[in-house]
This record gives structure tokens, C-alpha cells and sequence, in this order.
């Protein structure tokens, strides 16, 4: 198990803490949801409590390590004020500048100081100026952080998938490092849980792609009793098992693998669940994402997608036969919409899904969400509050569900 911050010493101290605040923004650069923000607000607060002097630092958007002034972390700085009723230091333009140096040489116990985005410097991604690969870059500038505080504590999950100067690099130059509450929870639900689940254990899988997904299938495989199946990747695995599909978006290189998928779930004796029926269009506008004028949405009466109609939810015969296994599992991870659900008629199967989910973890299931996606399906169906775990990792969470080693946890000190 990985040190977690009350095994470390912090009363007094510097401490640099990786966040992950590449929040939405805007045109008008305001933060469209603050939930990264808000998650933590755990660590900073016992660390406040502690007296320690906190220096926060994240990422925010893809720069290109160049400086891009609607990248800056400046609005998130004024946001976590808000949220702490409490200043929040900021030195706009560059992180490691004299002035921001200064600024963390300077800052007291009680003080909190927000470092501008870590990304404008090539750095930070393992780069150098010039954009090539320059491993020396990256230890020199996660020394140039590390230098800064005394301290290291790893709470930004949704990043530490990546191997950077802030996630991974800087934890050699500092006394002492740690998980904060944030990934520690992360840890103990995508980890802990779903390594040793209550039974039943059921994944529901959705999402466009089966090729985004393979290797958290695979993992799962090992440990599930049951998976659903949703979204546009349904179609691919209908298809492999010879189901029309009509227009259906799928993956024609993948119906092989696809079909190997099933028949291993098959040997292990996993409940394979596909769609039994869906909703149909004959044209969808994606790129304004809405139904266009004149277009014909049914309701199919089984698995089968007549020509020139695509799935783009699941129907009401699907949601009912899901209902069932979603009722009686104890433990229920979820990745992926089951539907176009960003169209509110084809969100339907999506946000049904979601209530059912809620309503088991009333009951006394575990429910964890992972996934961009996922998490705004559950705040549609109005059931985030209700749900056991929600993840603040897309791409990390993905990778953790893969059953990978993550660099920003890898590098972290054992407990002792
Ligand atoms: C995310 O939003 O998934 C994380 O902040 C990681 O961002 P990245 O994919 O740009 O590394």
C-alpha cells in the first residue's frame, strides 16, 4: 500500500501538492464545473489544519509547452478561493518564474499558493524546447519544482496516468511524498473494491468504441460476474454474432476480437449481456447533435437493425432485462454511455440506467462511475448524489480499470 498523507509529517511544512484543475472552461474562460476543484478541498484543508504552507500545481488544457493566456490557471486560483473563503496566491505566465519562486521562497504556514500551468513548459511532458523528447529536460524541471517545497503529496488522479515532471519525476527530489485523501479514495474504491468485490460484481460497459475498451473488458473478465454491454460498441458485438445492424456505427475490424470477447466470457461462466432491442433514427445531425427535420425514430422489437436505421439507445425491452441484474448485484462499476445520451430523446436508456444503478446502492450495493461520460449520464439522471463513488479520472480511470501501472502512483513511497 502507498503511503497516504497522515503517515507524513506535514505540521509546519512546505508541502507541493499535484492537482488535477484542467477543468472546462468557457469562451468567457469560466470554470463550467468545478468538481476537480472541489474534490480537493479534503487534502487542502488538512493541510490547513496542519499549518503547512501549500503549494498547489496542475496542468490545464494540452499547451504544447507554449504559453497560451486561455489556458491559464488564474480562474481556477479565483475559484478555490471562493470555495475556501481564503486567499489563493497566483503568479500569472510562468511557474518557475523569479517571481513565482519568490512567491513560494516567501509563503508561510496557513498560505496556500496556486503554480501557473505546469504544461506551458515543454518540459513538464518530458520535452524540450525545441519539442524533442529530452529526458534530462523533465528531471531538471521536476527538480526546479521540487525545489519549491519540501514535501510532495500526489492528488490528482486524473493525471496520473501520465508520466511528467510534476506526477512522477519530482517525487526523487523531495524529503517525503504521499497519496492525498483524494487519491487515496480513488485507490481504495477503483482498487481496493474491485479487487476483492462483494458478488455479485457487474461491469456495464458503453461508450462508441470496442477498440477503446478491449483491455478493461479483458481485465474484467478476470473478475466479474457479469457485464452489460451499451452504447455504439454493442453493435460491433451484435454484429460478430451475426445480428443485422443497419447504418449502426461499428468497428468491422474488431468483429473478430469482439466475438473472441463473448466466447470468453462464455468459458468463465459471465453473464454476457447485450441489448435484446433498441432505439432507431434514419439520420442523426452529430455535429450539432440533435435528430434534423423529418427524420424516423422507431422503437425495434428485437436485437435486430433494419437497413438504413442506426442503435442510438438502448429500448425499453433492454432496460428492463438489465434491470434485473443491476437489482441484485453488491457491487456495479460503470463506464461509458448506453446511448447517444448527449440528445436528450436517445438519452433515455442512459439515464434509466443510472436511477437503477442509484436505486442498488440504496439497497446497499457498491456503485462506482468512471469516465467523463458516465459522470455527466448520472448528473442527467439527476442520481450522482446517490452513487457510492465517482471517479475524477477519464483516461486514468480507464487505465487503472486495465488493470496498468500508473506512473503517478508507481512512484510513490510504500507504506512502511
Ligand atoms: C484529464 O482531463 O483526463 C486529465 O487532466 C489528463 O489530461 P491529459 O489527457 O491532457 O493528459
Amino acid at each position: 500500500m502507498k503511503k497516504i498523507l497522515e503517515d507524513v509529517n506535514v505540521k509546519g511544512k512546505k508541502v507541493l501538492v499535484r492537482v488535477d484543475y484542467n477543468v472546462p472552461l468557457d469562451a468567457n474562460l469560466n470554470i463550467t464545473n468545478d468538481k476537480r476543484i472541489v474534490a480537493t478541498i479534503p487534502t487542502i484543508k488538512y493541510l490547513l489544519k496542519e499549518n503547512a504552507a501549500i503549494i498547489l500545481m496542475s496542468h490545464l488544457g494540452r499547451p504544447k509547452g507554449k504559453f497560451v493566456p486561455e489556458m491559464s490557471l488564474n480562474p481556477v486560483s479565483i475559484r478555490l478561493s471562493e470555495l475556501l473563503d481564503k486567499p489563493v496566491k497566483f503568479v500569472d505566465g510562468d511557474c518557475v518564474s523569479k517571481e513565482s519562486k519568490q512567491v513560494a521562497a516567501s509563503l508561510k504556514p496557513g498560505e496556500i499558493f496556486l503554480l501557473e500551468n505546469l504544461r506551458f513548459h515543454p518540459e513538464e511532458e518530458g520535452k524540450n524546447a525545441a519539442g524533442e523528447k529530452d529526458k534530462v529536460a523533465m528531471e531538471n524541471f521536476a527538480k526546479e519544482i521540487a525545489s519549491m517545497g519540501e514535501i510532495f503529496v500526489q492528488d490528482a488522479f486524473g493525471t496520473v496516468h501520465r508520466a511528467h515532471a510534476s506526477t512522477s519525476a519530482v517525487v526523487k527530489y523531495v524529503k517525503d511524498a504521499a497519496a492525498g485523501f483524494l487519491l487515496e479514495k480513488e485507490l481504495k474504491f477503483l482498487g481496493e473494491t474491485l479487487e476483492n468485490p462483494q458478488r455479485p460484481f457487474l461491469a456495464i460497459l458503453g461508450g462508441a468504441k470496442v477498440s477503446d475498451k478491449i483491455n478493461v473488458i479483458e481485465n474484467l473478465l478476470n473478475k466479474v460476474d457479469a457485464i452489460i454491454i451499451g452504447g455504439a460498441m454493442a453493435y460491433t458485438f451484435l454484429k460478430s454474432q451475426g445480428v443485422s445492424t443497419g447504418t449502426s456505427l461499428v468497428e468491422n475490424d474488431k468483429l473478430d476480437l469482439a466475438s473472441e470477447l463473448i466466447k470468453k466470457a462464455k468459458e468463465r461462466k459471465i453473464d454476457f449481456l447485450l441489448p435484446v432491442d433498441h432505439i432507431v433514427v434514419n439520420k442523426v445531425d452529430f455535429a450539432n447533435k440533435q435528430i434534423p427535420k423529418g427524420a424516423q425514430v422507431e422503437e425495434t422489437i428485437d436485437e435486430a437493425i433494419s437497413d438504413n436505421f442506426m442503435g442510438v439507445d438502448i429500448g425499453f425491452k433492454s432496460i428492463k432485462k438489465f434491470a434485473e441484474v443491476i437489482k441484485s448485484s453488491k457491487t456495479i462499476l460503470w463506464n461509458g454511455p448506453l446511448g447517444i445520451f448527449e440528445i436528450d430523446e436517445f438519452a433515455k436508456g442512459t439515464v434509466a440506467i443510472a436511477d437503477l444503478v442509484a436505486q442498488a446502492t440504496d439497497d446497499g450495493a457498491i456503485s462506482i462511475v468512471g469516465g467523463g461520460d458516465s459522470v455527466s449520464s448520472v448528473k442527467k439522471a439527476g442520481a450522482d448524489k446517490r452513487i457510492s463513488h465517482i471517479s475524477t479520472g477519464g483516461g486514468a480511470s480507464l487505465e487503472f480499470l486495465e488493470g496498468k501501472e500508473l506512473p503517478g502512483i508507481a512512484a510513490l513511497p510504500e507504506r512502511s
